[in-house]
């Protein structure tokens, strides 16, 4: 038997805009996990048990498009010398059989990267119950392919951050730069209950930027000065100075339409709790929302949070 497991994700600053380049920041949260359990099964084939999304069937029984199986091909492909395809024929070819359990708490389209979660713990599970256990960077390559069939156009934030399981600052097809924070900081992370509809939300801030590529270039600048500037701040180990940060990108945010009467509910919420600052964060229009706190304020502020209608919420500290 082996097991793998992969935490969520919170993006800090910059969603949206670093779907065209600029730049992210993104931390893990351990708080929340997805876990895979992978053994050997004396029926020969592969078979999927992921109680939490309804799935429980047999590999040939999920369409191809489906995120595990894509998830479990592209891991197969990776282990296959390409002369051997079908892959998942030479592995059940010896009539060995694989069971597949999956177990995630991380909340489904809340901005948390389940997605990405489930599908960096299957990865690793699976090819390491193999006997060839993928390098990271190929994890996080499956992972991408796989975050295309969940967002359309990822810009890699979600499998990045999740593979690496360290603060990243993120931008689109460059290497993988992570960040050292100066002093602890702490947010409480807030869930409106409602499903993110992320492919919906970056689709709509594409049709935007087609229609007028100068006025949200200059708005994406803005989100990338941000998301710079934010980076110093936490290297620098002035945190505090984060909260104004967020209230601007989450202004921003809203421009781009992708906040919704939820999120910013939420968001005022706990601005009038005390915290130093707000937004939104992920896909938006459902999903979850951050906020900067001192930590003798965090209980309260997440105390506020659910009494305006969070559904969840989670405080986690970022060392
Ligand atoms: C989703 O977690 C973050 C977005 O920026 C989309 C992406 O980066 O793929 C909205």
């Amino acid at each position: 038997m082996t097991l793998a497991s992969a935490p969520g994700k919170i993006i800090l600053f910059g969603e949206h805009a670093v779907v065209y380049g600029w730049p992210a920041l993104a931390v893990p949260v351990t708080q929340v996990q997805a876990q895979v359990e992978v053994s050997d099964s004396v029926q020969a084939g592969i078979w999927i048990d992921a109680p939490e999304i309804g799935v429980q069937t047999g590999m040939g029984d999920l369409p191809t498009a489906h995120p595990l199986a894509a998830a479990i091909m592209g891991t197969l492909e990776a282990l296959a010398p390409p002369l051997a395809l079908p892959p998942f024929l030479r592995i059940g070819g010896s009539r060995r059989g694989i069971s597949i359990h999956i177990a995630s708490i991380i909340p489904v389209a809340s901005g948390l990267g389940s997605g990405a979660a489930v599908s960096v713990a299957l990865i690793r599970a699976l090819s390491a119950h193999l006997g060839h256990p993928l390098t990271d960077d190929q994890v996080s390559a499956i992972a991408y392919e796989v975050e295309k069939i969940h967002h359309g156009t990822p810009s890699g934030i979600d499998n990045t951050v999740i593979t690496y399981a360290r603060p990243v600052f993120y931008v689109r097809g460059q290497p993988i730069e992570t960040f050292r924070v100066g002093a602890p900081f702490t947010l409480v992370i807030g869930d409106t209950g409602i499903p993110a509809p992320t492919r919906e939300s970056v689709g709509d801030v594409r049709k935007l930027w087609e229609a007028d590529r100068d006025r949200w270039e200059k708005v994406f600048d803005e989100v990338g000065l941000i998301a710079e500037t934010a980076k110093h701040r936490i290297e620098g180990g002035e945190s505090m100075g984060l909260g104004e940060l967020m209230d601007a990108n989450h202004a921003l945010l809203q421009g781009m339409t992708v906040s919704s009467p939820e999120l910013d509910h939420l968001v005022l919420a706990a601005r009038s709790a005390g915290a130093l600052g707000a937004k939104m964060s992920g896909g938006g229009r459902g999903g979850n929302m951050i906020a900067l706190v001192a930590p003798d304020l965090a209980e309260a502020v997440a105390a506020s949070l659910r009494a305006a209608g969070a559904r969840r919420t989670i405080i986690t500290t970022v060392h």
